[in-house]
C-alpha cells in the first residue's frame, strides 16, 4: 500500500468542519478511532501490538527485543491541522514494511513502527506527551492532572479510554530495546527543495502561560477610567512576543482564552499562551524574559495581577551526528537541514540515537489546513524509510 492510499484511509477521521483540517487529540474519540485503524493495519501486516504503560502503540516486526530499530510518528494534530504532521511519518512507516516485505527483507534487529500519544499537546497542553513520559521529562502526577479546555483530566481521559493511568511513567525497559529510533514527518517551513532531507537539529522551545487577572464588569456601565481590564496586558503581551523575538527567535501567541468570555463583558481573567524559540536555550530563555517583563509592566499599568507557567521546555536538540551523515549517505547524499517544529525524536534523540527524514512541503505551511506533500514526494519518502529500515536493521 501506499502513503498517499493510507492517508486517504483516514481522510474523513478528524476532518474538523468548524475550523477546516483536522482535530485530532490525545485520547479523544477520532484519536482513538486513529489507534484502531493502526492497529487493524499492524494486524494485517502479521506485527505484534502492544500498548505500553504510557500509552504509546508498537506495532513489532519480530519478536520485541534489544537493539531494535524503530520508526513511527504520531496521529494527533493541532486544533485545524493538516493531514501530514504525524500520519504521514505512520503510514510510511506501514508502507516501508511492506516494501520491505515485498523485496522479501527479513529484519535480524526487531523493527517497530510507533506510534506516540499526544504529540502536540493540543489538548492537554503539553508537547510530546507519549514520549516525555516514557523517557521522564514530565512528571506522572504533573501529567495525570494535566487538564484538557473542558476540564478533564489526563488521567480521566485516559480512563474514560478504558485504559489505566496509575501506569504512567518512566519506562526504561521500553527505552532499553530502542538501539536507533527514526521519524519520517513532513518538512514544515521552506527548507526542503528536493524530495527527501534529513534533520540536523530542532530549535529550544517551550510554552508559558500568563494569566491576567483584573475585575470582570459591565461594558456599557463601566467607564473607561474605571476599568482593570486584562485583555489590555494579554494584548500587549502580543506585541511584546513581535517585538522581542529577533534574528531565529520565534515568539507566538496563538491561543487567548477570557474568562468568562462575553461580547459585553470585561473579562475578570485572560490566559495567554506564549511559544517561544530559538536557537539556543540562553536567547530562548531572554526572548522570554523580555516579553515577560513587558507583559509585568503592561499588567501593573492596568492595575492587574500576572501569573506565568511555564508549561514545558526543551533545549535545542542536535541530531545524532553519525546516524544522520550514515542516513544521508544511504539515501544517495541528501540534505541535512534543521527545523523550528518538536518532535517526539527531539524528546527520544536525549537517550538513543535519533534521526528524521523530512519529505518535501512545496507549501512552506503547516499546523494548518494548506500543509501539503506531493504524492510522488511521499513515495520517495517511504522508499528512503525502507532504505533506511533496511540499512539499520540488517
Ligand atoms: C509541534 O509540531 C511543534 O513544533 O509545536
Ligand atoms: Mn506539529
Ligand atoms: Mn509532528
Ligand atoms: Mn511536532
Amino acid at each position: 500500500m501506499t502513503a498517499t492510499g493510507l492517508l486517504a484511509a483516514i481522510a474523513d477521521v478528524g476532518a474538523d468542519r468548524v475550523r477546516g483540517g483536522y482535530s485530532r487529540h490525545g485520547f479523544d474519540r477520532v484519536e482513538l478511532e486513529l489507534r484502531e485503524w493502526f492497529v487493524a493495519e499492524a494486524a494485517k501486516r502479521g506485527l505484534s501490538v502492544e500498548t505500553d504503560r504510557n500509552g504509546n502503540i508498537w506495532a513489532w516486526w519480530g519478536n520485541p527485543g534489544p537493539d531494535a530499530v524503530i520508526t513511527g510518528s504520531h496521529l494527533d494534530s493541532v486544533p485545524g491541522g493538516g493531514a501530514f504532521d504525524g500520519p504521514l511519518g505512520v503510514v510510511s512507516s506501514l508502507a516501508a514494511v511492506d516494501v520491505l516485505r515485498a523485496k522479501g527483507f527479513t529484519p535480524r534487529k526487531p523493527l517497530a513502527v510507533v506510534v506516540f500519544v499526544e504529540e502536540e499537546g493540543g489538548r492537554f497542553g503539553v508537547p510530546c506527551l507519549g514520549s516525555r513520559l516514557i523517557t521522564g521529562a514530565i512528571d506522572p502526577d504533573q501529567a495525570r492532572s494535566l487538564r484538557d479546555p473542558d476540564g478533564i483530566s489526563l488521567a480521566d481521559a485516559i480512563t474514560a479510554a478504558g485504559a489505566d493511568p496509575s501506569t504512567l511513567g518512566p519506562d526504561e525497559e521500553a527505552l532499553a530495546r530502542i538501539g536507533c529510533f527514526v521519524e519520517l514527518h513532513v518538512e514544515q517551513g521552506r527548507g526542503l527543495t528536493v524530495p527527501v532531507g534529513v534533520a540536523s537539529s530542532i530549535l529550544a522551545h517551550g510554552r508559558w502561560r500568563f494569566t491576567f487577572t483584573g475585575e470582570g464588569n459591565h461594558a456599557g456601565a463601566t467607564r473607561m477610567s474605571d476599568r482593570r481590564d486584562p485583555m489590555v496586558p494579554a494584548a500587549s503581551l502580543v506585541l511584546a512576543a513581535r517585538k522581542a523575538a529577533v534574528g531565529d527567535a520565534r515568539a507566538t501567541v496563538g491561543r487567548i482564552v477570557p474568562v468568562p468570555g462575553g461580547t459585553n463583558v470585561i473579562a475578570s481573567e485572560v490566559n495567554v499562551w506564549l511559544d517561544a524559540r530559538a536557537g539556543d536555550d540562553a536567547t530562548t530563555k531572554s526572548v522570554v524574559a523580555e516579553i515577560q517583563a513587558m507583559a509585568r509592566q503592561a499588567a501593573a499599568e492596568e492595575g492587574c495581577g500576572i501569573r506565568v507557567t511555564q508549561e514545558s521546555y526543551g533545549d535545542t536538540v542536535v541530531f545524532d551526528p553519525v546516524l544522520r551523515d550514515d542516513l544521508s549517505t544511504v539515501l544517495g547524499g541528501v540534505p541535512a537541514l534543521p527545523t523550528g517544529a518538536g518532535h517526539d525524536a527531539g524528546i527520544l534523540a536525549s537517550r538513543v540515537p535519533t534521526a528524521m527524514l523530512f519529505v518535501r512541503n512545496p507549501t512552506g505551511v503547516s499546523h494548518a489546513p494548506q500543509e501539503y506533500a506531493e504524492p510522488d514526494d511521499c513515495e520517495a519518502g517511504v522508499a528512503a524509510l525502507a532504505a533506511t529500515l533496511e540499512h539499520l536493521a540488517s
